[in-house]
């Protein structure tokens, strides 16, 4: 177990911010110094073009980028060949649409997802339906878990492919996803996972979960904007073309026609975002460093705690389990208070929350609300912060007259 407060020391941001309670963290999260120089030191020391220049900054510079790539996918325990770097998980997602389900999946093959999906992955298989392919959704038992009786029936030899999240980015919600992949591998389809809520707050082993595809952001686990991981299966990757097309991911090109070079570069065109990779790598450091075991439990112990301080405050209601295996995600409602009133009012006592519909549409639909405000926590966050807010939510009763 760690100190969050002396955790709080490496964030610069709660330097500026004396005062602030940062409970933001599932929307992205702060960044520690360690990650803020090594973008620094990059740019001061060894910028240039990666996999370009034969010049020695430039061989330092493709050094360190191919070395974050060692460190994120030891991370998540993939080979090398199986990382490709990406915009976010957003983007990830999107590549596995167009190199992978627009070529393969036809009329009346059927993908099977949950009505828990953030709109990253969920939009984007929409557009299957203009192939003719059909979309099932698995609902959620009573207490905010996944059907998983349900989630069996729906996939059948007609399924080709299955995509999950790891762990909701509303309810806390995290999902048995190793037994998913094995239910979509015994009918033959393949199993992408979305890890943008998991990879940054719990041990995830793409071998053990044996998923196909698993994409997740770097800006949720201390890194920079703009990166994030695409993981997908080596023998699945060589079969593909790119969905991305350009520069740096050829072997040969002539007028007519493209030889693509190895794997991961093939997937990856262009000047890629290189010093916010190398920075990430750092990010990926700080974790190790901490043991994702450890920061798994310090949100266990913090999300216990406030689970059971929020069930105290008559008319709050918590959306998602409130025990059992979850993540440090809570979603409520304050009797009648709008999620937005709700959020000013918490910013103006410096607690910075999320409010609205999170980029899950049709789960608020399902849960017949328009919305939510959601504390989500991380390692720099701390019990006399979760008192605070409480004190604050009793407060709010008081002046909204609730
Ligand atoms: C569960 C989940 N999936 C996907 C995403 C999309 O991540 P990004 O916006 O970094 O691409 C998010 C972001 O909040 C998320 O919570």
């Amino acid at each position: 177990m760690f100190d969050g407060k002396k955790i709080r020391e490496d964030f610069p941001i709660f330097n500026s911010n004396k005062d602030l309670i940062y409970f933001d963290n599932a929307a992205t999260t702060q960044k520690p110094k360690q990650v803020l120089d090594a973008l620094q030191e990059f740019y001061s020391q060894c910028n240039a073009n990666v996999h370009r220049g034969i010049y020695k900054i430039a061989v330092e510079a493709t050094d360190e980028y191919e070395e974050a790539r060692e460190k994120v996918s030891q991370f998540i325990n993939s080979k090398i060949e199986e990382l490709i770097w990406t915009r976010g998980a957003t983007e990830a997602i999107n590549q596995i649409l167009y190199a992978w389900a627009l070529w393969n999946l036809k009329k009346d093959d059927e993908i099977v997802t949950t009505i828990m999906e953030h709109h990253s992955n969920l939009v984007p298989w929409q557009l299957l339906q203009k192939n003719g392919v059909k979309i099932r959704y698995v609902n959620l038992n009573g207490d905010g878990t996944l059907n998983m009786k349900e989630l069996e029936n729906s996939v059948s030899k007609k399924t080709k492919f299955v995509t999950v999240t790891q762990m909701s980015n509303v309810l806390g919600t995290i999902n048995p996803v190793e037994e998913i992949v094995k239910i979509a591998h015994d009918n033959g389809a393949l199993c992408l996972i979305d890890a943008a809520q998991s990879v940054p707050h719990m041990e995830v082993d793409v071998k053990k979960i044996n998923c196909d595809f698993l994409v997740f952001s770097a800006h949720k686990m201390l890194g920079p904007t703009g990166v994030g991981g695409l993981y997908a299966k080596q023998e699945i990757l060589e079969k593909l073309d790119p969905a991305l097309r350009g520069s740096e991911q050829i072997k040969s090109v002539s007028l007519f026609e493209t030889e693509w070079t190895d794997l991961p570069w093939k997937f990856e065109p262009g000047t890629p975002n290189f010093a916010d990779i190398v920075a990430f790598g750092y990010a990926v450091d700080y974790l190790k460093k901490l043991g994702m075991k450890n920061v798994r439990e310090h949100e266990r112990d913090l999300t216990k705690y406030a689970l059971e301080k929020l069930q105290q405050i008559s008319k709050l209601k918590i959306f998602g389990p409130l025990n059992g295996t979850r993540g440090g995600v809570i979603s409520f409602q304050l009797a009648d208070i709008h999620a937005h009133d709700m959020a000013s009012f918490l910013d103006d006592n410096n607690i910075a929350v999320r409010s609205g519909h999170h980029c899950a549409m049709p789960l608020m639909k399902y849960l017949g609300i328009s919305g939510t405000t959601r504390a989500s926590f991380y390692i720099y966050n701390m019990k006399e912060e979760i008192d605070k807010f409480i004190e604050t939510l009793e407060k709010a009763k008081q002046v909204f007259k609730v």
